[in-house]
């Protein structure tokens, strides 16, 4: 199945993504994970996407596209892949609707993640992730076992500098004015199903399986 992951920041897409990737072989193209790979490799376009993904706001559309495009070019193995992150503004969505016809790719579903305010700053700001293997951990939630240090490489965990509360209003804000929008232009489209993130991990991926079977019978 070839699925978009929608949903304000800090729901758990990320988190939901791994599990679909580790248990059905599917691809994660998370536009997040690749700006940041090309922040640490320090490219021209990391370099571009710093600033805005410091302050909390939106990469321009065009890097981002881009982006999306080359990766899709490469992915075409018939495994699946999970969109996650994009599309984030309604010229992406079009963007998205002309590239996968370009290519002959089918959307299945669009998944819509809802969570209360306040539980999503709780999930971002205990939020800590490997520099080097980029595993994701929550001080609460999902501790590392090794404290401070990676359970899967040993690396020391960091925190997001855009899971600042001041990083984290802001990334809040867009979501509302730039991201939102997307829920209608999806529904309007009859691909779109909301899914609940609160409780545990395991009971939202229990949530997520039962949306999806319902996706793949439409
Ligand atoms: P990106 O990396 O995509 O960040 P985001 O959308 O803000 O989403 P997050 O990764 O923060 O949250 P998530 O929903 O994946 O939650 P997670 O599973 O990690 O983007 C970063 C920046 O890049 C943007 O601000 C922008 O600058 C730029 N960018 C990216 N895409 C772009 C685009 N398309 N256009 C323009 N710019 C773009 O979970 C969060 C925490 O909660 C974790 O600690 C996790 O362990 C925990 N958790 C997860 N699920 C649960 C649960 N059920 N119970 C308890 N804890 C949980």
């Amino acid at each position: 199945m070839n699925l978009v992951f929608l949903g304000a920041p800090g729901v758990g897409k990320g988190t939901q993504a791994d599990r679909l990737v580790a248990q059905y072989g599917m691809r994660k193209i998370s536009t997040g994970d690749l700006l940041r790979e090309a922040v640490r490799n320090g490219t021209e376009l990391g370099q571009q996407a710093k600033a805005y993904m410091d302050r909390g706001q939106l990469v321009p559309d065009a890097v981002v596209i881009g982006l999306v495009k080359e990766t899709l070019a490469k992915t075409g193995d018939g495994s699946g892949f999970i969109l996650d992150g994009f599309p984030r503004t309604v010229p992406q969505a079009q963007a998205l609707e002309h590239v996968l016809e370009e290519q002959g790719i089918r959307l299945h579903g669009v998944i819509n993640f809802r969570l209360s305010r306040e539980e999503i700053v709780r999930r971002l700001s205990g939020r800590r992730s490997c520099p080097n293997c980029q595993a994701t951990y929550h001080v609460q939630f999902s501790p590392s076992r090794q404290g401070e240090q990676c359970d899967r490489c040993g690396a020391t965990l960091v925190q997001r500098s855009d899971d600042r509360q001041d990083a984290i209003e802001t990334r809040l804000k867009v979501y509302e004015e730039q991201t939102a929008p997307l829920i209608n232009f999806y529904e309007k489209k009859q691909i779109l199903s909301h899914l609940e993130s609160e409780g545990s991990v395991d009971a939202v991926y229990e949530r997520l399986t039962k949306v999806l079977e319902a996706c793949s019978a439409a």
